[in-house]
């Protein structure tokens, strides 16, 4: 196959208003220390809106997915309305894990394996054993710990805190800050995309490092020859993310967001014509990363399991019609594959000199990665 040569010239980029002075890093032990990744846990995981599932992996009523949220188990599931419903993945009677599978589904009741009491899909304790023996059992008493659901961009978040900070304010704010308004990534109607791919990627990095690395294209012309390559303005080392609204212009030559710079699908509907041949990227702290494509949208999920582990499942979305007709959709896939393995095998390679005396105080940023400070300083805070 033959594909025009891309243009080499990167697109004028404004200039950024950066300070010229080096900042530090968050010191090593931030990056290995249990004790500190137990209160990220329990401050950031386990207090914010948490991106759990994709809605339509519960495809009806009595579907269920269990998930780890910081220290907790939650279990998410499709009430006979057709409703998602989440709760805390532990049986009242005795504390047994409840649903012991990632995935299942189930036809009316969620059942606990150790004693058999069993829960309906909106967690009311409905059936003990000897239930009626026991007139000391409160039922209402009993049900399932609730956990907060919201569903935005196709996607099920859940909030473990007792008082759920803004939704509005802290997940889809994110979206505002970064492009503008929430308008400019609903137009790609994520929650009607159909999934093409998944790929699960177990790292064996601090959940930290990895959003230190998405934040940043410092390291793009020497890592991502794919990527600079259909997006040539991020050689220059400035991410997208410094500039409100911005989106990476295509090469001339490229066709579509594809491993080789080739066309990829027609543009999703709805979109406005100046993010026709653009990506933007979105940061939803603590644990999300959404890519938007013309013609596909790229979402990373990711779940810190322990100080030096993070699972990151990343999904690639595209019209249903395209997925339905069994298109082809393995050259848009290779190419942010490529760039996740690039990127992870980076923060791989960092995690180990994490516990190094050289790191003891941490590293610097260099001025194009300095926002980066201002998410250790959002870490810092929170955990403070
Ligand atoms: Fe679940 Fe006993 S622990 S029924
Ligand atoms: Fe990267």
């Amino acid at each position: 196959m033959t594909t025009t040569p891309l243009s080499t010239t990167p697109p004028p980029l404004p200039a950024p208003a950066l300070p010229s002075s080096l900042i530090t890093t968050l010191p090593g032990h931030h990056y290995t220390d249990p004790g500190i990744f137990a209160r990220e846990q329990e401050r950031i995981f386990e207090s914010l809106w948490f991106c759990a599932v994709r809605s339509g992996d519960l495809s009806g009523p009595g579907a269920y997915r269990t998930v780890q949220v910081g220290r907790e188990n939650v279990v998410i599931t499709r009430n006979r309305s057709g409703e998602l419903r989440a709760f805390l993945n532990v049986c009242r009677h005795r504390g047994a894990r409840l649903c012991t599978e990632e995935a299942g589904e189930v036809r009316r009741t969620l059942r606990c394996p150790y004693h058999a009491w069993s829960y309906d899909l909106d967690g009311a304790l409905v059936a003990a054993p000897n239930l009626a023996k026991m007139p000391d059992i409160d039922r209402t008493a009993y049900g399932l710990r609730t956990v907060a659901l919201r569903e935005w961009l196709g996607y099920a978040w859940v909030c473990l805190a007792d008082e759920p900070p803004s939704f509005e304010a802290t997940v889809m704010g994110a979206a505002v800050e970064r492009l503008g308004d929430t308008a400019a990534v609903e137009r790609y109607r994520t929650e009607g995309l159909a999934l093409g791919k998944r790929v699960s990627y177990d790292v064996k990095a601090n959940w930290k490092l990895i959003v230190e690395n998405f934040m940043e294209c410092y390291h793009c012309a020497t890592i991502h020859p794919e990527l600079t390559y259909v997006l040539p303005e991020f050689a220059r080392g400035y991410a997208a993310q410094y500039y409100v609204g911005h989106g990476a212009a295509f090469a001339e030559g490229a066709q579509g967001f594809t491993v080789d710079g080739g066309a990829g699908f027609d543009r999703l509907p709805g979109l406005a014509e100046d993010q026709d041949r653009r990506y933007y990227a979105v940061t939803v702290k603590p644990q999300v990363f959404i890519n938007l494509v013309p013609d596909h949208v790229i979402v990373h999920r990711m779940f810190p399991m322990s100080h030096d582990r993070t699972v990151v499942e990343c999904d690639w979305l595209y019209a249903p019609e395209v997925v339905e007709a069994g298109a082809d959709v393995s050259r848009s896939v290779e190419l942010f594959h490529r760039v996740n393995v690039q990127d992870f095998d980076a923060c791989e390679r960092t995690q180990p000199a994490m516990d190094s005396r050289a790191y003891r105080a941490g590293g610097v940023l260099v001025p194009s990665e300095h926002h980066i400070g201002a998410f250790h300083a959002w870490v810092t805070e929170q955990i403070a």
